[in-house]
Order: structure tokens, then sequence, then C-alpha cells
């Protein structure tokens, strides 16, 4: 009898953003007379910018007529958005990448879990302790991650890297050695980022141990502060030993459209071995590229109009992301992030767990909200929102959280 990937089998119940959705439909289907704010998933509520619509538009209308019409696209991406990329978000900001080391895709979901597999099996995997759960369960897919523990919420063979206001959710370089360090800057959940010296530690520790770094950046278009590296490869060295994984779904608007890409490096090889040319080889077999009109959507984010109007919607949901700060800590709680990212860490009462606290403000504010212990054991605790609803969902849920 064939077998299945028993790896699967030791996965905990259901990922944490369906587990959600189903409990709040449950909810919905008995009190339809509820008004509910989501503030859970990090979904956007703002409509594409009009200058992408429009491009869009232009697209479509391509597609009818046979000598503009795109069949199968180039596999790694069109030329016009590989070099948008290139000079909107490397060249402008100083750094040498070359269009060959991008790799468009359908969104860094997909990347993220996805490039483990270029990756030998033997490998350990580091990772920040709150973590967004695509990094270990696609590992643990893959049979990297040894056996979950349902009781302490730990894989036995994962280095976890503990992030929280102890060490202002800085991960701490670990005594046991990885060979794979995922890092996502600003952090999802925490909304913590690190400064440019913090990074480069990090660099500098990889290329000294032959590690690898995976380097999610979805969240870069949020940094407000200076000295807060948009990109690795600000950091010396970071060409030998980091991969970059770059959205267009929240700088942009594009959860529902699709967009995404990853940077591999020429120089990072495994010994002789070119990552770049492994990724190439992954993505040109099990990939037939992004959509070209989509394609076409997203390298009008670079367009000077693009770049104005995206702008505006990045501010509107931080304004969203100060109000909760604002409002979480005049309502005497701690809450975290929210600065440099559109998500806030509250801090919860220490009576009760994240999933209680999750029921709780479901029933009594009609708030949907994350629980901390979804992203990892050091999440229990701590309750996420994200500041992407719209501005007026926002401002009720503050008004209704005061009133609890
Ligand atoms: C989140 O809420 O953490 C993300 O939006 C989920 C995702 O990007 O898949």
């Amino acid at each position: 009898m064939y077998k299945i990937n028993d790896n699967y089998l030791k996965l905990p119940e259901g990922y944490i953003f369906s587990t959600i959705a189903k409990q709040v439909a449950s909810f919905k289907e008995k009190n339809p007379d509820k008004k509910v704010i989501h503030l859970g998933i990090g979904d956007i509520t703002q409509p594409l910018a009009q200058n992408i619509i429009n491009t869009l538009h232009e697209a479509v209308d391509e597609m009818s007529h046979i000598e503009t019409f795109k069949g199968y696209g180039p596999e790694f991406g069109y030329e016009f958005l590989r070099d948008a990329i290139v000079k909107g978000d490397y060249k402008s900001r100083g750094i040498d990448i070359s269009v060959e080391e991008i790799f468009v895709s359908d969104g860094i979901n997909s990347d993220a879990g996805n490039i483990q597999e270029i990756f030998s099996v033997d490998n350990k995997i580091a990772v920040c302790d709150p973590v967004y759960p695509v990094y270990i369960d696609t590992n643990a897919m893959a049979g990297r991650t040894g056996n979950y523990n349902r009781i302490t919420k730990r894989w036995s063979d994962v280095i976890y890297l503990p992030c929280t206001p102890d060490n202002d959710f800085v991960p701490e370089l670990p005594k046991e050695r990885p060979d794979i360090i995922y890092l996502c800057l600003p952090n999802n959940p925490t909304g913590s980022t690190l400064t440019k010296e913090q990074l480069q530690l990090w660099v500098d520790y990889a290329n000294r141990i032959e590690a690898v770094i995976i380097y999610d950046a979805a969240y870069e278009a949020y940094i407000s502060e200076d000295n807060i590296p948009h990109s690795i490869y600000e950091c010396e060295g970071s060409k030998n030993c980091a991969i970059e994984l770059k959205s267009f779904s929240k700088s942009a608007g594009f959860t529902g459209v699709r967009l995404g890409y990853t940077v591999v490096p020429k120089a990072l090889k495994c010994g002789s071995v070119s990552l770049n040319a492994l990724w190439a080889r992954r993505h040109g077999t099990k990939y037939n590229g992004a959509p070209y009109i989509i394609q076409r959507a997203g390298a009008a984010v670079y367009s000077k109009e693009g770049r104005e109007e995206i702008k505006k919607q990045v501010n509107y949901y931080m304004n969203n992301a100060r109000l909760i700060l604002k409002g979480l800590k005049l309502a005497g709680y701690s809450a975290y992030g929210g600065v440099n990212a559109p998500y806030i860490w509250w801090k919860i009462p220490k009576n009760i767990t994240s999933w209680e606290f999750f029921y709780y403000l479901l029933e009594n504010a009609n708030i949907v909200g994350t629980p901390g212990i979804g992203f990892g054991p050091q999440g229990e605790g701590y309750f996420r929102l994200t500041a992407f609803g719209t501005y007026e969902n926002t401002l009720d849920a503050m008004e209704r959280i005061k009133k609890l």
C-alpha cells in the first residue's frame, strides 16, 4: 500500500488563521445581529490604488488582442517587473542586486514555504519565538523539525530564539549552532525591528558559522524610524549568507491579487554550489510564472503615482496602528510594535490564556484578534491586533476595548 508523508501527522491541529476563521464563522452564525470587527489575520481593507487598477485594466485589454496577448511568461518574471524591483527596492538604496537575482512569484507565503526545499533535511533551523508559523510548519512537513510536544508546543529539533520584552524582542545568538536561520523584520507578530548594527551581528554570525539566513521583509514598507534596515542587503557580507523574501501584499494591498519575489544573490554558495542556480532550477520546474496582468500591476507600484498612492495607504494603516497602541496603553495595558510594523503585540492579563482571551474578546467586544500562542510558546500571554482594519472599525474596536 502507498504511504503518506507522515510528517504531516506531527503537525499541530489546524493552521492558526484557518482555525480562527472557523471559530469566527461559527460565532457569526450564532450571533447574526452582532457587528464583528476583524483585527485578526493581517489582511488589507483598502482597495487597490487607482494607478494600479488602471494598469490592470490596460493589461486585461492587451490580453484580448492577438497582437498583445500573452501566454506563458518568463519563468522568473517579466524583465519589466524585475527591472523595476531592482531599481525601486535596491538601487535606490545603494544596494547592488541584479535582475538575475530576482525571482518573481505569486507571493511570499509560497516562497517562505518552498524555499526550504533546496536545503537538506538534515539542516537545523532556528526561528524567533514567537514566529510566523509558516516557517516551522513547512519545515515540519519536510521532516526537519523532529517531534511536536503538544503540551509545551515545541518541536524537538528546532532552535527557538526567545523574543520578549526582557530582550526588547531582539533575538540573541543561540548557543546551539543552526544551519538555517529565519528572521522576519519588521517582525510578525511582535512588530519589533532590529537596527542595522543588530542585524549586522546576525549576518556576521551566519557567515562565521556558515549558516544561511532566510530574511522575510514583508513589512519593510512600514518602517518609519531611521537606522532600521529596509533590506538585509544593507548589511556587509549579507549576499554571502542571505536570501530575502518580499511581498506586494502588505506594501501595495495585493493580498487578493498575489505577487511577491525572492532574492537569491549569485554570491550565495554552499561550498561550490550556487543557491541562485538551485532556486532557478526549482522555480523553473515547479512554477510557470505569475500572471502577466498581475506583474503589470506590480510594475505600476514603482511608478511615481503608484508610489504616492501606496504611501498614503501605508500611512492610513499606520494611523490605525498608532490608535491601537495609544488606546491599549490608555486602557492600562502593555503593548508593543505598531511603530515600524502594522502589528500590535498586546500583553494580556496573567490569569487567562491567549485562546481564552480570544473567545472573551469575541464574545464581549465582538473583536477578532490572534492568540499569541498561535505564534509559538513565547506567544502565550500575548494577543496580536492588526492595523489593517478600516479606520472606523479600528476606532470602534478601541472604544469597545475601553469599555471592557
Ligand atoms: C498574518 O496575519 O500573519 C499574515 O497576514 C498571514 C499571511 O501573510 O499569510
